[in-house]
């Protein structure tokens, strides 16, 4: 497996596979490397030649008070992981090879992004979208693969890549959970044991807001608030609960089995978590 740190070495690595005829796969990570990315690692296995894990912490999607220091980062950790799991070679760059000092440029999709987590993160997609289209660039995969548990995210990017044309299929993969429930995220890092126990009352809400749906609910407002009062305690404070079209993550005014998705967001404490589920 070739660890490529420079923008021009992973140019140079995507066109050789092309000259050869092999697909590409990007699998694109913040590192810290979970049985969630794992399984997307996995798909990327089974959907092309080559896979590539790019492992960067993105500085432009973190807003000037979160958790950009804080990030959890194991390089060691994710090289042997990616090694084990037979990923061809991990694009892990420096912040200088993929922003120049004086970069003025970025992308942002203006619909999708406002809503839900772009409410309370006002440049996070800009930052996404622009590092995804520079990733995009460098790499030129065939194939990309995103997980679901950011359901929005692959939303926005789908978007992105239908709006500017990028020659790259999107391949979206299922929700890893632990045994609790609880949606497998980088972020579970910073939960102590109980805290990773009580925060099972996320996944448990949305299961509720579902089996309300599946009842014949179609009420958004009926769903968002049993959602909302599932998932509230002491530690627990609702960011948002929407009802959403499953593939836009646009809010929908009438909730459709088959069709929406109930989303949410959380703060346990100082940690912000995501989740949501299809109905
Ligand atoms: O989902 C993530 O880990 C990040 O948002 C991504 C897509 C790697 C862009 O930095």
């Amino acid at each position: 497996m070739k660890i490529i740190s420079s923008a021009e070495e992973m140019r140079a690595f995507s066109k050789e596979c092309r000259r050869e005829n092999k697909t590409v796969a990007l699998v694109p990570t913040m590192g810290a490397l979970h049985a969630g990315h794992l399984s997307l690692i996995d798909i990327a296995r089974k959907s092309a030649d080559i896979v590539v894990v790019s492992v960067f912490v993105n500085p432009t999607q973190f807003g000037p008070n979160e958790d950009f220091a804080n990030y959890p980062r194991k390089p060691e950790e994710d090289f042997e992981a990616c090694r084990s799991r037979g990923v061809d070679a991990v694009f892990a760059p420096p912040a200088s090879e993929i922003y120049r000092p004086d970069a003025s440029t970025y992308i942002s999709e203006e619909q999708i992004s406002q809503n839900l987590c772009g409410k309370s993160r006002p440049k996070h997609f800009r930052g996404v979208t622009t590092v995804v289209g520079i990733l995009f660039n460098i790499v030129r995969p065939d194939k990309a693969v995103f997980g679901l548990k950011d359901a929005q995210q692959v939303a926005v990017i789908r978007r992105m890549v239908r709006d500017l044309f990028f020659d790259v299929e999107i391949v979206e993969a299922p929700i890893i959970r632990e045994d609790s429930g609880l949606a497998l995220s980088s972020r579970n890092a910073y939960l102590d044991p109980g805290e990773r126990e009580g925060a099972r009352r996320i996944y448990e809400s949305l299961l509720k807001g579902k089996a309300l749906a599946d009842d014949g609910c179609t009420n958004v407002d009926r769903i968002k608030a049993l959602v909302i009062n599932s998932v509230s305690s002491a530690k627990i404070r609702v960011i948002y609960v929407e009802v959403v079209d499953r593939l836009t993550s646009l809010p929908v005014q009438v909730a459709e089995r088959g069709k929406s998705r109930i989303s949410i967001a959380v703060w346990y404490g100082r940690v912000r978590l995501i989740d949501n589920i299809e109905i």
